[in-house]
């Protein structure tokens, strides 16, 4: 399906105080000049704060993590999570509309939104609080038919009973999700024929419906009532007096952590044995500072500008840490590269992700040529 922005756009787009200082934390997860790992995140909180997905909103996101714009609008347009136009106040109705629940009657439920909602997908129907479209398999086979509404999913639907969801909905009433014709979970339809003493003493509602239920979060935006977002690393930095505790652990992707070898990338924290769990930067100030000049050689600076990535702002920096000319570049060590990646103050990672090294190289030959 094609997943183009809406032709009207709002002018801006700011993130509300709350939802600023929740995004900032966010990026505080991971490691310095890996900000962008934080755009699902952000763009959803702007979704949610705005209702669907703004130009500007796509446009701030991707100013925020430091990363081209066209790299978070690739994200928004390739997940169906992300609305790009106006949707219905109380809810989006995604339908399923491949194979399985296809076959089960998805049809049927399209018809139902025609019906109840509005004669084309991506409509508003007429009192504004509902929106609707056919989506791709959704995950919940077992339970075709099924439409996802808000966070949550209604499987197991008859045409009837969805068009009951959605009166509810319209009432300000959200109904229980999941399965919607007594089935647990997805066992076989008229009952289980193995393994039956599980279905004796279980609670109402499978563990995904209990905890929907307890969230109760189905259709619910963004209201101040959300549970602030936890940063116990950002306290772990606060406790050792970093000098940024704000940007979380700085990682020096090929320095050993201790004799056994082990990098940070693949360290585990204590107690887990998630890999990419990356530890508190306990060590010391990650690779070796280069030699640096007090003041660019006689005949002046490099335009280090030349190097693709360095704009003023960036060079000025470069400057002021003591980088002046591409040979000195040039002779960086990977460890080196570590240093000066971790000291670009807002632009993190730079040298790598550019390849500074490589172009410096070329630079220097063709001066010195
Ligand atoms: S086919 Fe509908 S959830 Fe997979």
């Amino acid at each position: 399906m094609l997943r183009r922005l809406h032709h009207e756009q709002p002018e801006s787009f700011a993130f509300t105080p709350a939802n600023r200082e929740w995004a900032e934390a966010q990026i505080t997860k991971y490691p310095a000049g890996r900000q962008a790992s934080a755009v699902i995140p952000l763009l959803w909180r702007a979704q949610e704060q705005e209702g669907w997905l703004t130009r500007p909103a796509i446009e701030h996101v991707a100013e925020m993590l430091e990363m081209p714009y066209m790299r978070a609008l690739e994200v928004a347009t390739f997940y169906f999570m992300f609305q790009l136009e106006p949707v219905g106040s109380v809810a989006h109705v995604q339908v399923c509309g491949t194979l399985s629940c296809m076959i089960c009657g998805a049809e049927d439920l399209i018809g139902v939104c025609k019906e109840k909602i509005a004669d084309k997908p991506f409509a508003v129907s007429e009192d504004g609080k509902f929106s609707w479209e056919e989506v791709e398999c959704l995950g919940a086979c077992a339970n075709a038919p099924m439409v996802q509404i808000g966070k949550d999913y209604y499987e197991d639907l008859t045409t009837e009973r969805f068009a009951e969801i959605l009166d509810e909905l319209a009432a300000g009433r959200v109904p229980t999700p999941g399965p919607q014709n007594g089935r647990y979970a997805s066992e076989p339809a008229d009952g289980l024929t193995s393994l039956t003493a599980w279905d004796e003493g279980r609670e109402a509602g499978n563990a995904s419906v209990a905890l929907a239920t307890r969230i109760g979060d189905t259709v619910k935006r963004i209201d101040g009532t959300e549970v602030p977002l936890r940063t116990p690393w950002r306290d772990l930095s606060d406790k050792r007096g970093d000098a940024e505790p704000s940007r979380g652990p700085v990682l020096a992707p090929t320095q050993p952590v201790d004799e056994t070898g082990v990098d940070k990338h693949s360290a585990p924290v204590e107690g887990k044995g998630h890999p990419q769990t990356y530890a508190p930067a306990e060590a010391a100030e990650p690779g070796t500072k280069p030699a640096m000049r007090d003041e660019p050689r006689e005949g002046g600076a490099d335009d280090l500008k030349e190097i693709k990535g360095i704009g003023p702002k960036l060079e000025k920096l470069c400057n002021r840490l003591g980088i002046y000319h591409f040979d000195q570049i040039a002779a960086w060590t990977d460890d080196e590269v570590a240093w000066v990646d971790a000291n670009l103050e807002g632009f993190r990672g730079r040298v790598t992700r550019d390849d500074w090294v490589s172009q410096a190289k070329a630079l220097a030959s063709d001066t010195t040529s």
